[in-house]
């Protein structure tokens, strides 16, 4: 990542954090866009600017990363319900509409997402894609047991589909501990039709197609940073 990016990703992680409010319940993304935003919230939780903070990490790398910036950790068991979840994207289309998954979190990240009051995402404008699929192959999460039919599946609805591995070989292993296919569908002309198909499937446990669940996308651009609200 450049540092140009690693810049842009830092202005839209802080205008984020000027939407968390004392006493909030957080939902913490994962990636590097959403870690800079939780480093951001850390300082000022840590500055005393903001007291009574209670995050809801969307994987267990960022629960970690959380607790070890002194940042309060809860679970969905706790706090069912967030007042603002933040987090990252790696394509973002006209309509709000998303690609997750980058980072194998694209389960709890939807989970997260579906309980959250409000959902701001973080991106630099590379992001940014006129249909989703334009740029990146989508993730779906799916069960070890039933990689040879669900890849088959999907391959019949027209994806070309890749088994995520590790650079040691071996497949990345979901915080749930199901694996990642990656599925190139190309653009997407209508990505509720690809979401449908995908939904139901046995051994195919989420996709990532968010679709209608981003609040509002904060955008940081070389010429500034923009908001499109829903
Ligand atoms: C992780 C994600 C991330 O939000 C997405 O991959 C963007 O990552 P980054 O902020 O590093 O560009 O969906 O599963």
């Amino acid at each position: 990542m450049s540092e140009e990016q690693t810049r842009l990703k830092q202005l839209a992680a802080d205008a984020a954090v000027d939407e968390v409010r004392s006493g909030m319940v957080v939902g913490l993304g994962y990636g590097s866009t959403a870690l800079l935003f939780v480093r951001s919230l850390a300082k000022k939780v840590a500055a005393g600017e903001l007291q009574g903070i209670t995050g809801v990490a969307c994987a267990l790398a960022m629960e970690t990363e959380a607790r070890s910036l002194g940042l309060n950790v809860s679970s969905l068991d706790q706090h069912p319900v967030m007042d603002l979840t933040v987090d990252g994207a790696d394509e973002v289309d006209p309509a709000l509409n998303l690609i997750k998954g980058g980072g194998g979190a694209l389960l709890r990240e939807k989970v997260v997402a579906q309980a959250s009051r409000r959902e701001i995402i973080i991106v630099d404008e590379s992001k940014l894609s006129e249909h989703l699929g334009d740029k990146w192959a989508l993730p779906v999460e799916v069960v070890p047991f039933a990689l040879r039919p669900v890849s088959e599946y999907v391959t019949s609805l027209g994806a070309e589909v890749k088994l995520r591995l590790l650079e040691d070989g071996k497949p990345l292993v979901t915080d749930q501990g199901n694996w990642i296919i990656d599925c190139n569908f190309g653009p997407m002309a209508d990505p509720g039709t690809v979401a449908r198909s995908l939904e139901g499937r046995a051994g195919l446990v989420e996709h990532g197609l968010f679709l209608g669940l981003a609040s509002e996308v904060i955008v940081a651009a070389s010429d500034g940073v923009r908001r499109i609200p829903r």
